[in-house]
């Protein structure tokens, strides 16, 4: 078999290293290109264990730079397009246009450059849930659903999606998108709840839930979302949207999942804040039909409760990895967009 080159941009962050890893670990004739601006959410620790590696190579680009990307995109055969501002919370603030110019702008750019200079290759732009919007129990949408972007973030993400779908009918390039639940495991940015109630648990610092804990997310493995991505790079047809999600039964709210934490490491709910109207625009439920993927042959591998355990202890036998995460910058977004004092430690 020849080798094969997969161009991952966004491959420091939390989905793109996991992919990595995996491409690595499963296709021995793999070549990974791995192009990150390093942005605050990149970091490089994520991949360290598979930087000596002869079949993987690094570069620090901007994916809104199309004269930086030329040199790299045409030496791919598969484009994986994971990078983006990802953090809903930062896309409700004054940073928006960033979400814009990164989430839109760098998807183009991508597409422009695979276009002029490798047009053979395969893209998978890397999309999200979010862009249905807010769903009414019990309904899942499937890829056909209207699109109701709630934020600046999943509404830069449904724009992506279409500029990428435009360049599949306009220029006939082999252009698929996926639109994945919400993720958790290993090496997340301790920004997104998951990790950052891990996390401030084991600092024993509150954890702020919003509006009561009552929304609901379909929490899926970063593993099983990665194993996802590499069915459909081999097995999705061009033009196509596939949903990928967990489905949980019975759906877990954030509350329910504050609560597994918080069982899995000993502690009360005493930590618990709730906080109101730190997400404005708050969508209430995420779901999705996955019945297009499952026809694939793809399931996830792992229960919500194993899941979280696992995730819990990877968490605390990895403080190294997230201590030093939690200083400088994000301190200061910390207390901006949570309130000074919201990172004191508990006293009882
Ligand atoms: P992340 O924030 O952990 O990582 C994003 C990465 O992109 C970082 O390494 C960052 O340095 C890089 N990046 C940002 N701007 C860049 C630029 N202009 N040029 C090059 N690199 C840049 O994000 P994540 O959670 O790993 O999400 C990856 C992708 O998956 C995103 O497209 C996101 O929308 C999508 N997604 C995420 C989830 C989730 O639950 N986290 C679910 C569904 C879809
Ligand atoms: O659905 C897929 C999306 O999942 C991805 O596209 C995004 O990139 C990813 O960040 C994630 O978005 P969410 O907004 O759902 O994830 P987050 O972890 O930020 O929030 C999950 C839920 O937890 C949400 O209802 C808000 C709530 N929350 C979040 C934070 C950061 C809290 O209660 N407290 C918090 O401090």
């Amino acid at each position: 078999m020849a080798d094969r080159t997969y161009l991952v941009t966004g491959g420091c962050g939390f989905i793109g290293s996991c992919f990595i890893r995996m491409i690595l670990d499963r296709d021995p004739q793999a070549q990974v290109i791995n192009l990150d601006l390093l942005t605050y959410a990149g970091n490089p620790a994520n991949v360290a264990s598979i930087e000596e590696s002869p079949r993987y190579r690094f570069a620090r680009v901007d994916v809104r730079d199309l004269a930086g990307l030329e040199s790299w995109v045409e030496q791919s055969d598969v484009i994986v397009h994971f990078a983006a501002e990802s953090h809903v919370d930062r896309s409700t603030s004054e940073a928006a246009g960033a979400f814009i110019d990164t989430n839109v702008g760098g998807t183009f750019a991508l597409l422009e450059a695979m276009r002029r200079y490798r047009p053979e290759a395969r893209f998978l732009q890397i999309g999200t849930d979010e862009v249905y919007g807010d769903i009414e129990a019990p309904n899942e949408p499937d890829e056909d659903a209207l699109l109701l972007p709630s934020s600046p973030y999943s509404a830069s993400k449904a724009a992506a999606d279409h500029v990428a779908l435009s360049f599949e009918r306009t220029h006939g390039l082999d252009v698929l998108v996926s639109r994945c639940t919400n993720n958790y495991g290993p090496y997340q940015y301790p920004e997104k709840m998951i990790p950052l109630f891990i996390t401030n648990a084991l600092e024993n610092i509150p954890l702020p839930l919003y509006d009561g804990g009552t929304q609901i997310r379909d929490w899926l493995r970063v593993e099983d979302h990665c194993e996802a991505i590499l069915l459909l790079l081999g097995s999705g047809e061009s033009g196509e949207i596939y949903n990928i999600g967990a489905n949980q039964r019975p759906e877990r709210t954030n509350a329910d999942i504050t609560k597994m934490i918080l069982e899995c490491l000993g502690q009360s709910e005493s930590g618990v804040e709730v906080r109101e109207g730190l997400r404005p625009g708050h969508d209430q439920r995420y779901a999705v039909s996955t019945q297009k993927i499952r026809s694939l042959g793809w399931m996830p591998q792992r229960d919500i409760t194993d899941g979280i355990e696992a995730t819990v202890r990877w968490y605390a036998d990895h403080r190294d990895w997230w201590t030093p995460l939690k200083s400088g910058a994000y301190r200061t977004f910390y207390e901006a967009h949570y309130g000074s004092g919201a990172s004191d430690f508990k006293t009882s």
